[in-house]
């Protein structure tokens, strides 16, 4: 199975994780960077106003092709309990997804709220079928028992559109 994991991390947290991931599965990570012009103030005001608006940000790539992939992962971390604005970037401009699995997984500090559910569902709207999530909290980026949930749920079967009750 191919695996791609694209990813959004300022601070380093998100992107330990994906490296792990990787490491653990073979995928090939993406890393999104924002071309807005956030300052660390910025962020933190019109960064959160645009999460929790569900805003995208423009970001480097034009388009991330995922023709040649199995699996689509998805990581961002929290921003007011919202996936953030840079990886609602990535997911508009994601091409080829539908049909294909996904998987969701968000860093946080305490709080994830409802950043996971919210992630999962736009890739959903994005034709991906997601087959599992994650919250990795900031104690829990070293904690290989939690991340290899994400490796298994990353390494489960999937049978495209055939669902088996
Ligand atoms: C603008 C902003 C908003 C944040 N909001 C939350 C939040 O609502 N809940 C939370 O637990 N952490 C919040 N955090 C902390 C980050 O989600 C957390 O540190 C994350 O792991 C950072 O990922 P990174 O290191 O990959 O950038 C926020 C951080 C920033 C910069």
């Amino acid at each position: 199975m191919r695996t791609v994991i694209i990813y959004h991390s300022d601070s380093g947290h998100t992107g330990a994780v994906a490296e792990y991931l990787a490491r653990q599965t073979g995928a090939d990570l993406v890393r999104v960077r924002s071309t807005f012009p956030y300052t660390t103030l910025s962020r933190s005001v019109t960064g959160v106003r645009r999460a929790l608006s569900g805003t995208p940000d423009p970001i480097e790539q034009r388009e991330i092709d995922v023709a040649g992939y199995d699996c689509v992962v998805v990581g961002s971390p929290v921003w007011a309990g919202h996936p953030t604005p840079v990886i609602n970037g990535a997911v508009d401009r994601l091409r080829n997804c539908k049909g294909k699995a996904g998987v969701a997984f968000v860093t946080c500090c305490l709080v994830s709220g409802g950043a996971a559910g919210i992630l999962t569902q736009r890739l959903e709207n994005r034709g991906l079928q997601v087959k599992g999530s994650l919250v990795v909290h900031g104690s829990q980026v070293g904690d290989y028992t939690h991340l290899n949930r994400l490796v298994a749920i990353i390494n489960r079967p999937w049978y495209g559109d055939i669902r088996v009750y």
